[in-house]
């Protein structure tokens, strides 16, 4: 039998543990470097059990980060959280300086699941030299620049650039990224396979309200009347689902469920496609699976996204 060494410690409950805060890199590497000491011996033993798992946020955490937290809890020894409000990935028009910083309130989640350390960085040591002139990942078309990236055509660079830059000073063996955000997911598997990058990637499957409206950080800005109504864009990915199941083909499901969501209260709909579940091209004229269906919309001046993807085995 396997001893434990003594400086290992397996057994830490969630409640007594602290979550480290680490703001600059020196503590960062630290970090790392106490925690790879620690798991040396062990690593010897057992070497493909010994994993440092990283979930990537812009802060203002919901149950949906707090799920990534503990799927990677599940899957590793150590979790480290980071929270920075990327702003290459904002638009001039987005309102940057208005995205939700709630770090106190962050950090006690992070605390009630586990993370064992967050990384919280400020702009000037992720963009030491400002971001207008640095070296940008460009992910490849379609995923760039359809959906999402038709409306927001900046955004997909900014968010594979900040993950490499994050993967580069964290280097997680696993990261663990929310479905509901499906096409930045697709960005950054496509991003590491392209670039070998030495890290796994797990989606984890989108955390929904009792009514079925996707968590996310933006539902804080719905008032009580658009919180009822905005559980109509998941009905509408669902009435695409049923139509295409009773025959009907992508476009024409889309299109009808499109119309029937732009009949009730205060919806501008962006786009609702049916798309293939990796590439993200437009599915042919033809239903089949592996497929995904996407929305964006805005209610008022909240925009929403969201999507259902539909398995080989659904
Ligand atoms: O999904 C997010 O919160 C952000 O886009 C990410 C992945 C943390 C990059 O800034």
């Amino acid at each position: 039998m396997t001893e434990t060494p003594a400086n290992y410690t397996t057994a830490v409950s969630i409640a007594e543990k602290k979550v480290v805060v680490l703001r600059d890199l020196d503590s960062l590497y630290n970090y790392r470097l106490s925690q790879a000491a620690a798991w040396a011996p062990i690593q010897n033993l057992r070497q493909d059990q010994i994993r440092l798992g990283f979930v990537p946020t812009m802060g203002a955490l919901h149950e949906g980060h707090l799920e990534l937290v503990r799927r990677a809890r599940e899957k590793c020894q150590k979790v480290i959280v980071s929270i920075f409000v990327n702003p290459y990935q904002f638009a001039p028009h987005e309102d940057f300086s208005k995205y939700p910083r709630t770090f106190e309130r962050d950090l006690e989640l992070l605390q009630s699941v586990g993370a064992d350390a967050v990384f919280y960085p400020d702009e000037k040591l992720i963009y030491p030299n400002g971001k207008e002139k640095i070296t940008a990942v460009i992910p490849p078309s379609p995923l760039n620049d359809t959906l999402e990236g038709e409306f927001r055509p900046t955004f997909f660079r900014g968010v594979a650039t900040v993950v490499l830059k994050l993967f580069n000073l964290v280097q997680p063996h696993i990261a663990f990224f929310g479905q509901k955000d499906y096409q930045q997911w697709k960005v950054i598997e496509t991003m590491v396979k392209d670039l070998n990058l030495p890290v796994d990637i797990v989606g984890v499957p989108t955390v929904r309200e009792s009514d079925g409206l996707a968590m996310s950080s933006r539902n804080a800005y719905l008032d009580e009347k658009a919180r009822k109504e905005a559980t109509n864009l998941y009905k509408a990915l669902c009435t695409t689902r049923e139509l295409m199941e009773g025959g009907k083909n992508p476009s024409q499901a889309a299109a009808e469920a499109a119309k029937l969501l732009q009949e009730s209260q205060g919806w501008q709909l962006q786009y609702l496609k049916v798309c293939r579940s990796e590439s993200l091209e437009a599915m042919p004229d033809k239903y089949s699976k592996p497929c995904v269906i996407l929305a964006a919309a805005k209610l008022g001046e909240v925009r929403l996204i969201d999507n259902l993807p539909i398995a080989d085995f659904d």
